[in-house]
């Protein structure tokens, strides 16, 4: 069987890296993990068991102690924090809201990049996240560098939570997108950068399928390197 490469594809929140991860592996028959959604589970279980999101130690004990998994369905990925689908509990504000925090620990960050190393299987995958190609996957064959405007990644925000009946105003969403790309780009553990080998897609007037297309296209000429 021909092995797969790994696809590391990095950007900012809301920069439609899920939807584009999601759509790669499928066509490509890859594996797909998506590591917020680990950042996501620590976030929920450590405010359901009231632990600080700012106390690396006591995080780290308890990412130590919980199983995350990641399972995919046809309807998309469910995530488990032991045996509980928390899948749409990540989703929400407090959620949103703290993880910022859990990901900037250190000791946080090591444990996960071991977590996900152990997850890149060699049939093939696409990693999507913030710290993917620099320091998860820093041999992945492709590296992806997605971003969009932060009125285009809000009114993308704002068209999904209209689907899934949450409603927030514009003005939160950019506000919100905003002040996670500054967390996320300052902290000092694997602040969001670009690798220096990977490619720049600015996807703010491409459509999902456009950007799907050209990630397929630069995949199959990695693949046959
Ligand atoms: O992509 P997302 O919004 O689900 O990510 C949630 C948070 O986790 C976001 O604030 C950045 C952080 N994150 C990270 O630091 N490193 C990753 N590899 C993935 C996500």
């Amino acid at each position: 069987m021909e092995k797969g490469i790994q696809i590391a594809i990095d950007g900012p929140a809301a920069a439609g890296k899920s939807t584009i991860a999601k759509i790669t592996a499928n066509k490509l028959g890859y594996t797909y993990i998506d590591t917020g959604a680990m950042y996501r589970a620590l976030t929920y279980k450590a405010l359901k068991e009231h632990i600080d999101v700012y106390d690396d130690d006591s995080l780290s004990r308890l990412l130590e102690r919980i199983v995350i998994e990641l399972s995919p369905t046809e309807e998309g990925q469910i995530v488990w924090v032991d045996g509980e689908d928390v899948t749409e509990a990540i989703r929400s504000q407090e959620v949103t809201s703290n993880v910022s925090a859990t990901a900037a620990q250190p000791q946080v960050r090591e444990l996960m990049v071991e977590k996900q190393r152990s997850l890149a299987t060699t049939k093939g995958v696409v990693m999507d996240g913030r710290d993917i190609g620099t320091a998860v996957l820093p041999n992945a064959e492709l590296k992806i560098f997605m971003t969009a405007s932060v009125e285009e990644r809000a009114t993308r925000r704002f068209a999904e939570n209209s689907k899934r009946g949450i409603d927030r105003p514009m003005e939160e969403l950019c506000q919100d997108i905003a002040s996670r790309d500054k967390a996320d780009t300052e902290r000092i553990a694997s602040p969001l950068k670009q690798a220096s080998d990977a490619i720049f897609i600015d996807t703010t007037s491409m459509s999902i399928e456009q950007v799907a297309d050209t990630i397929i296209q630069y995949a199959e000429k990695r693949r046959h390197l």
